[in-house]
């Protein structure tokens, strides 16, 4: 053709995107199961393991079935993990931690260093009410200092069980500074402190909040939800101070929660401050591909793929999923 369409562009952009060599070649985000952690849900006093609305692959875990199913994470690529434990005697205060201690100590015993245990610490699945620290006795506020008293009581006991990192999620002010103090005065300054600094006052939260027995909205305070501790998602600059605030007080990794809802935070916070980034993709994140894949809506594997490229394309340097499990098996399937 000797003269060419009036509308014809010569090839640009598409000529480093015409096959996958160039693709490969050119790609700025690379996926690893490396880089992920697999969520873990300790729970005391079940006899079976028991499934998760919404979690495909998760599940409540006994005290045996918590190993089997680190074994097998390990044969698929999955080394690091975030462990939740579920006691199944709530209380106000005075909290037992022993159910807890015990698993961490039992996959310690099994795995040592192979396993990278990183252990929630919270109220919110020991407390009657359900809420992430102790009440006042109007049961209309959440005392800060108090629960941070515990928090670093509980962290401390976790991390002399053997936890590798520890990862405070209840948002009270101060927590850090306390949790590593009371590491450092055991000597325990090699356990690292991962807070959940930019975690929001969500509404995609609900199949954790089932599996973790830990919804503050059907106890008996007064306050029913986390409004007056997590962060409004409106509101950028309140994780800006918290992150900031985290790092200052000692935090080796910060992280934001959820992830998809808030990739604007954390392309912005992982520019302005130079620590490692954890995102938690958050159970109603998860459960909204696998939902929308059981309808035939979506393709589920590249589905998933495509929101853990979006995280680390905004600046996250790991990632925290429900899917980490099957990473390695759908990054190869999707031509990784
Ligand atoms: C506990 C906690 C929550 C999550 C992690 N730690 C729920 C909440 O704050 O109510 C949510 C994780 C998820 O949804 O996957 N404070």
């Amino acid at each position: 053709m000797s003269e060419s369409h009036p509308l014809a562009q010569p090839l640009t952009l598409r000529r480093l995107r015409q096959d996958a060599h160039i693709r490969q070649l050119t790609q700025r985000v690379h996926l690893s199961p490396k880089q992920m952690i697999q969520p873990l849900f300790a729970v005391a006093g079940i006899a079976e393991k028991e499934p998760i609305k919404g979690l495909t692959g998760t599940y409540r875990d006994t005290e045996t079935t918590l190993l089997n199913q680190i074994e097998s994470d390990l044969n698929n690529g999955i080394s690091k993990f975030l462990m939740f434990a579920v006691p199944n005697k709530k209380s106000t205060d005075h909290f037992n931690y022993d159910f807890a201690v015990k698993q961490i100590d039992a996959v310690k015993q099994r795995f040592g260093k192979d396993v990278w245990l990183a252990t929630d610490v919270c109220l919110c699945s020991s407390t009657e009410h359900g809420h992430c620290g102790i009440l006042n006795e109007a049961q209309d506020a959440v005392l800060n200092g108090p629960s941070t008293i515990v928090l670093a009581e509980q962290a401390l006991a976790f991390a002399q069980a053997g936890a590798d990192c520890i990862a405070p999620s209840d948002m009270m002010d101060g927590r850090i500074a306390a949790i590593r103090e009371a590491l450092n005065a055991h000597d325990l300054e090699h356990v690292l402190i991962m807070s959940y600094s930019a975690k929001f006052h969500s509404k995609f939260y609900g199949p954790f909040r089932a599996a973790a027995n830990s919804s503050p909205s059907k106890g008996q305070a007064k306050i029913k939800d986390r409004a007056s501790y997590q962060i409004d998602p409106g509101n950028f600059n309140d994780a800006f101070r918290s992150s900031s605030r985290d790092a200052a007080e000692g935090a080796d990794i910060l992280m934001v929660k959820p992830g998809l809802p808030y990739l604007d935070v954390l392309a912005r916070l992982s520019d302005a401050i130079d620590l490692p980034w954890a995102v938690y993709q958050v159970s109603g994140e998860y459960a909204a591909i696998e939902c929308a894949a059981q309808n035939d809506l979506i393709a589920r594997i590249p589905a998933h793929i495509e929101l853990w490229t979006s995280y680390k394309r905004a600046g996250a340097d790991m990632i925290i999923t429900y899917g980490a499990r099957y990473a390695q098996e759908w990054l190869r399937e999707a031509g990784y």
